[in-house]
């Protein structure tokens, strides 16, 4: 599996699955079969209530733990519980993660953030990562982090590249790793004629092209899905480069557009909302 070099030097696989809105049995399956077909990243959050899961497709694949880069992200409303680290850990069935993001910037954000330094230093976290932090948001945690975080996971696909974000991340070293790198199912993305064109070229579906695309950004890319034949084809990206030529025609794609718009009312509401955890 190709991996990137983080600001750290630790190694992650430039290919992951994501499990966003997986139900517990669908993440528990797409996550073994994906660790048996080969994926070494599997990302999730609390948030997606389905970690306890995610440990059980961990543990049937047969895969060992420490081949796998195990990425999840701490709920604001977790931010001020002392034991949100050690509880997620517990859930997962797992001694460490190797990555650990705070996911949005609601709440008392900083202690949530001060709980993955210290995760770090116990060595309970072997990287940190920041999502949603764009803006205003990584430019104030840049002056109070002790230490840079190695990842930030935020939406990008060719409809929105992160342009302005990407200045910031160089200066640290920090890594991207890309939310929604399909459109989230939405197919006016997957059905642009430029991505067909130029499957049709490498014998690769328009879906594989754009992860490409990500992984040519030097974006680490976490596509979701439940589908075994869509997992498979997710994986099997890295066999194929698309030229120069090829992502300067996919940067004409980009319209600075997100899919997802988060208002400061959702911050809020973020920041209340309790997950209901899996008890088993
Ligand atoms: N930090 C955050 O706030 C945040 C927000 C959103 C997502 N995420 C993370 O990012 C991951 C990816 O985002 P996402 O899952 O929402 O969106 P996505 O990966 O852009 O799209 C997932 C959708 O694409 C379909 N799909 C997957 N592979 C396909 C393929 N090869 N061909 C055609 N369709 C395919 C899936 O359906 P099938 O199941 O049928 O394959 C699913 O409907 C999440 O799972 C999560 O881990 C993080």
């Amino acid at each position: 599996m190709e991996t990137v070099k983080l600001n750290n030097n630790l190694e992650c696989p430039v290919v992951g699955i994501g499990t966003f809105m997986l139900s517990p049995a669908d993440a528990e399956n797409s996550v073994r079969e994906a660790l048996k077909m080969g994926y070494r990243l599997i990302d999730t959050a609390n948030a997606y209530v389905n970690e306890r899961a995610v440990g059980r497709g961990m543990k049937a694949s047969g895969v060992k733990r420490e081949e796998v880069f195990l990425s999840t992200k701490l709920w604001p409303s977790e931010y001020e519980n002392p034991n949100a680290v050690d509880e997620t850990l517990e859930r997962l069935g797992v001694d460490y993660v190797d990555l650990l993001y705070i996911h949005q910037p609601a709440g008392n954000w900083l202690a949530g953030y001060r709980q993955l330094e210290k995760a770090y230093r116990e060595g309970k976290a072997r990287s940190i990562g920041i999502s949603n932090f764009e803006g205003k948001y990584i430019a104030e945690l840049e002056t109070k982090w002790e230490i840079a975080p190695q990842f930030i996971q935020v939406e990008a696909h060719p409809y929105f590249t992160q342009k302005e974000l990407r200045a910031t991340l160089e200066k640290y070293g920090i890594r991207l790793m890309s939310w929604y790198p399909l459109g989230h199912g939405d197919k006016s993305l997957i059905n642009e004629p430029l991505f067909a064109e130029l499957g049709k070229k490498y014998g690769k579906t328009p879906a594989q092209v754009i992860l490409r695309w990500h992984t040519q950004m030097g974006f680490v890319v976490i596509p979701g899905s439940k589908n075994v034949d869509h997992i498979r084809d997710n994986l099997n990206i890295l066999d194929f480069t698309l030229t120069d030529e090829e992502m300067a025609r996919i940067a004409k794609l980009d319209k600075n557009e997100r899919y997802y718009h988060r208002t400061d009312a959702q911050l809020v509401q973020f920041a209340a909302w309790k997950p209901g955890f899996e008890t088993k």
